[in-house]
């Protein structure tokens, strides 16, 4: 029986940077608890911009650190752009080339592999996107030994959210946001880069022990407004069905972004 979803969490920040500091606390709090028992700990990064800051703070002193054994850290995605992994629209490259030469800098040697190790990007360059979308589910399949109708549990899944609501490559009334059986699928452009895109499903979103949003800047304000307080509209805000069945959800918010959430009374 799944437990009931637990309450979302919406927490209020100045700005981006004390934004990222929090989301940077919550991912080594999470990753020392796992880390430090041995264990694996399972992150999807999100894409686009605003991920960017809390990336570069993850790889530099103090957070680096505290992580501990990064060997122990699985960095996959929740999506990528159908672009190749040096392009400067993918998701891939972005968190690995903040995250790699900032850990060098920092810490003068490459703690963080410089290829495959704890990075497991997904294949989007495959000029056959449903194949590349098959070889990923079988990535995940593998690293978390799940068989057929079971899904990955990660410890940790970061999304941000589009200004039409859309989070991962889940876009507002496209058929991948109806898929409840596959693990990934590959899904056609939504908003810019209007390139096709590979995405983690529903499913996969909902099996996760925690889920951490990051939302910026005002021209989220109507999409949050509309996702976090308005009607429910599943198909045309995808955002509004991230629910863990047995997980965390917590939206952390900077101002701009919260301008149109009526004062909480
Ligand atoms: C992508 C992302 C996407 C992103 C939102 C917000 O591939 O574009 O995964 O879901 O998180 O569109 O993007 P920004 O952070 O750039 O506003």
């Amino acid at each position: 029986m799944a437990n009931k979803p637990s309450p979302r969490e919406v927490i209020l920040f100045p700005d981006k940077l004390s934004l990222s500091h929090d989301a940077a606390h919550r991912f080594i709090s999470l990753a020392a608890q796992k880390v430090s028992q041995r264990q694996d700990f399972n992150v999807a990064l999100a894409g686009g911009s605003t991920p960017a800051q809390l990336y570069s703070l993850l790889a530099a002193s103090p957070f680096y650190e505290a992580v501990g054994d990064w060997a122990m850290v699985n960095l996959f995605f929740g999506d990528e752009r159908c672009v190749p992994p040096d392009s400067p629209d993918s998701n891939y490259h972005m968190a690995h080339s903040i995250m790699v030469p900032a850990a060098k800098k920092v810490f003068g040697v490459l703690p963080l592999p410089a290829e495959g190790g704890i990075f497991h990007r997904m294949p989007a360059e495959l000029p056959d996107q449903e194949a590349a979308a098959l070889q990923y589910e079988q990535t995940l399949r593998r690293h978390f030994r799940i068989g057929p109708g079971e899904f990955p549990r990660f410890d940790l899944i970061l999304l941000g959210m589009g200004p039409d609501g859309h989070c991962a490559s889940l876009f507002p009334h496209k058929p991948a946001l109806q898929e409840r059986e596959r693990l990934v699928v590959a899904t056609e452009p939504g908003l810019k880069p209007f390139v096709p895109r590979l995405t983690l499903t529903l499913p996969v979103l909902n099996n996760a022990a925690n889920i951490l949003f990051l939302v910026a800047g005002e021209d989220k304000a109507e999409a949050l407004a509309r996702v976090l307080t308005g009607p429910r509209d599943p198909q045309g805000l995808p955002s509004q069905s991230v629910l863990p069945t047995d997980g965390t959800v917590t939206w952390l918010v900077d101002r701009e972004a919260a301008s149109r959430l009526s004062p909480v009374r």
